[in-house]
């Protein structure tokens, strides 16, 4: 892995230290601890979290009531050699326990701070699900690098992240952290995450670690049900679910965290499968894997351990290198080593790991927060990083409907209502690190930034019922009515899947209220998962998707909905029509009876046969056309050309989109596939030829023995704006071994 490339020096350091290590010293490096929350509130730690999930308490007092807890940070521990990483983001306090670590610790080995920083620290970005719809690797790999920057001013060595989960069920609520659906888009996300976390060089004192999350297949948890089962065919497993961790591994990411769910029958936490053979020998990952939080101990509640040791056997063996919080290696994994029943290599291969990414992140050299950095972040937000997330913001909102109300006249009168349009703290979706919804521009706040003549009634929040008096009173001098309609932020993210997946609570009356007033009616929906939208897409004239978009979110909706920026964004996850057709993904594997109008055909006798909005869908305020597609055999490679024109007034971008159907196949292959994309910027009247490459070497998939097949046969080319309506081209190909560099067998 280049990012822990050593020189040979360190390397030597790093066996010197093995060598003169004690078994508790190195079971010390492979356990990960948090503060402990000893008391100093009055309620349950669980009502208090309660209490931040139900409303009754805002983020920022959460995070206030948790500052002043009280706390055990476990300096003996880490005096002792029993620590080697921490869960942390207090600068003062890292460096105190850090001193402790270094100059106390017989070893003096560094602690590894890590920290969730999921999107942006202190300027929080948009979620990732919504970044993701820019299709714009230098959009993902900025934010990444602005997170790492003010989170390592906090002493943060480590964030995890990016989370490169496959997501194609909208009802499971961790679809918010995810880059959506689809396995290549998903690789140029996570590729870019990690250039954008690590930089050229981890031991730049900007940059941080990232880990890969969660290994694997957690997204396709059954039903959608967070930590549920899953059980898939090793085959869709590679080809559908662990390409992003493989593009990833290759980029050089120092970290893996293995996922909450079993594989097969297999908590992945113990699965020497996938740690063992496909993440460290396939790939030939050099990092660590650090356990989820607690995972370990919960592997006795998955019945595959009997008790704490026997999971900490079952990790260790199986390839789990570090424990987070479980207390499993701390309390067990000596013993089992003095024993004989976990041998010291697989201490050794452990511990190796652990100090190679320290040692690469320069941790043995600077292994300090710099006082000097520690506060550049906490007071007003940097002018230039807020720059970073307006451009990402912007590129992030997708128009999913347009009927001729937008854009908006600047000399508009605005009726603006909904709870959600000037809320700050749902701007800023789950996970916001050191992000505060007071920094968030609201809906309301960023119209009146861009001069517009707004009245705000709110009408209802997200669960309560509809004011109607207060909405026909706004909407009466409105020219036309914008209403902020969707899902707080505690809906989407960890433990927050919904069985139903529409607007919640009496949104969808708000809606129908606005349309009787015979007013023209904008939806702009913020949401940390695609919703069923049938209704709203039937109904209301104008759609706008824009998710949660962090710090900048009302100033970038205010440019989207005035035409200042020109709507860009393309879906990353299908929008089902209704919950009911979750998991609903446009790459699935062919049936024997494709969805007809016939009825004996693979679908639903009481739902559309269509999603609502399709993967890679997204509308402009201008129109391109698509013409001449031609297809070219370049000998490695297949290029693609088409003529893309913009047959509207104005100017606008366009994601040009290359799928594949590989027609038949040894074992049942998807419809259709994403295999590139290109930006075309074009004005009014443009027309432009835009190419698209195709390595042949690409147009493979793995078998059930981890085999990769390049089968000759037919293939369908597909170009277009979106994965559903494109221009397509046969072709029969065959593969001339040959011709192919780097065929690829992992
Ligand atoms: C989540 C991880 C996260 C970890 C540490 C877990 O509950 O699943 O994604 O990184 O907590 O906060």
């Amino acid at each position: 892995m280049a990012k822990c490339k050593l020189t040979r020096e360190q390397e030597q350091k790093i066996e010197e230290l093995l060598s003169r290590m004690t078994v508790e010293e190195k079971v010390g490096q492979m356990n990960q601890l948090s503060p402990s929350i000893v008391g100093g509130f009055d309620v349950s730690m669980e009502e208090l979290i309660e209490m931040v999930t139900d409303g009754r308490i805002s983020n920022e007092e959460f995070g206030r009531i948790m500052s002043q807890a009280e706390r055990d940070f476990h300096e003996e521990d880490i005096r002792a050699g029993k620590v080697g990483s921490y869960l942390l983001n207090d600068p003062k306090k890292a460096n105190e326990l850090q001193r402790i670590a270094v100059e106390e610790s017989r070893l003096g080995i560094p602690l590894i701070y890590g920290f969730d920083v999921i999107h942006g620290f202190r300027t929080t970005f948009p979620i990732p699900l919504a970044e993701t719809c820019t299709w714009n690797a230098k959009v993902y790999e900025a934010s990444a690098q602005v997170a790492a920057r003010e989170a390592s001013s906090h002493g943060v060595h480590w964030t995890f992240a990016p989370m490169v989960d496959i997501a194609r069920d909208a009802r499971w609520g961790r679809i918010s952290e995810s880059a959506g659906e689809d396995p290549y888009l998903g690789s140029v996300y996570s590729r870019a995450k990690v250039r954008g976390f690590q930089g050229e060089n981890p031991a730049d004192r900007e940059r941080i670690a990232a880990t890969l999350k969660h290994f694997v297949a957690y997204g396709a948890v059954e039903a959608g049900q967070d930590y549920n089962t899953v059980s898939m065919a090793k085959s869709m497993l590679h080809n559908g679910y662990l390409p992003p961790v493989k593009a990833a591994v290759e980029e050089g990411a120092m970290t893996v965290m293995a996922a909450f769910n079993d594989y097969n029958g297999v908590p992945c936490t113990v699965n020497s499968y996938l740690l063992r053979k496909v993440l460290k020998e396939s790939y030939g990952f050099e990092g660590f894997v650090v356990s989820d939080a607690n995972a370990i101990k919960e592997c006795v509640n998955h019945g595959i351990a009997e008790d704490l040791s026997d999971a900490s056997h079952k990790a260790a063996v199986a390839g789990m290198d570090m424990d987070m919080g479980s207390d499993a290696y701390h309390s067990h994994l000596a013993e089992q080593v003095e024993a004989g029943e976990v041998s010291m290599e697989v201490l050794d291969e452990a511990v190796r790991r652990i100090l190679t990414v320290k040692m690469a992140l320069g941790l043995f050299e600077h292994p300090y927060a710099d006082e000097a950095r520690m506060a550049l972040y906490d007071g007003a937000l940097d002018p230039d990083h807020f720059a970073v997330a307006l451009d990402a913001a912007k590129r992030s909102i997708v128009l999913l409907k347009n009927d001729n109300v937008l854009p908006l006249k600047r000399d508009a009168r605005i009726a603006l209502v909904g709870g959600l349009a000037d809320d700050g703290e749902n701007c800023l979706g789950a996970w916001f690190a050191d992000g505060r919804g007071s920094d968030c521009i609201t809906v309301k706040a960023g119209l009146e930034r861009a001069g517009a003549h707004v009245a705000y009634a709110k009408c209802c929040d997200v669960e309560s019922v509809v004011d109607e008096k207060e909405l026909a009173s706004v909407a009466a001098d409105a020219d036309v009515i914008v209403a902020v309609v969707g899902e707080t932020n505690s809906m989407s993210g960890e433990a927050s899947s919904r069985s139903d997946i529409t607007l919640p609570g009496h949104q969808q009356e708000l809606l129908a209220a606005a349309l009787a007033t015979g007013k023209p009616a904008v939806a702009v929906l913020m949401n940390g998962r695609p919703l069923a939208l049938q209704w709203e897409q039937e109904h209301v004239p104008a759609l706008v998707e824009a998710w949660q978009l962090g710090v900048t979110h009302g100033d970038a909706v205010a440019a989207v909905l005035f035409g200042d920026y020109n709507p860009s964004g393309k879906l990353c996850a299908t929008f089902p029509a209704v919950t009911g057709q979750c998991p609903r993904y446009y790459n699935h594997p062919n049936t024997g009876r494709p969805g007809s109008k016939s009825k004996f055909t693979s679908r639903y006798l009481d739902a559309p046969l269509e999603p609502a909005y399709p993967f890679g869908y997204g509308l402009s305020y201008t129109q391109f056309a698509y013409e001449n597609l031609r297809i070219e055999d370049k000998g490695d490679s297949f290029q693609a050309a088409v003529q893309v024109t913009n047959t509207g007034a104005v100017s606008g971008e366009e994601t040009v989109q290359l799928y594949l159907r590989d027609v038949t196949g040894s074992i049942v292959r998807p419809v259709k596939e994403l295999k590139a994309f290109e930006k075309a910027v074009l004005e009014p009247g443009e027309s432009r030829i835009v190419t698209l490459t195709l390595a042949k070497k690409d147009m493979g998939f793995y078998n059930d023995e981890m085999e990769y097949c390049l089968e000759d046969g037919s293939f369908i080319f597909y170009v277009g704006g979106n994965s559903r309506d494109c221009l397509e081209q046969e072709l029969r190909v065959s593969f001339e071994k040959s011709e192919i560099a780097d065929w690829n067998t992992v």
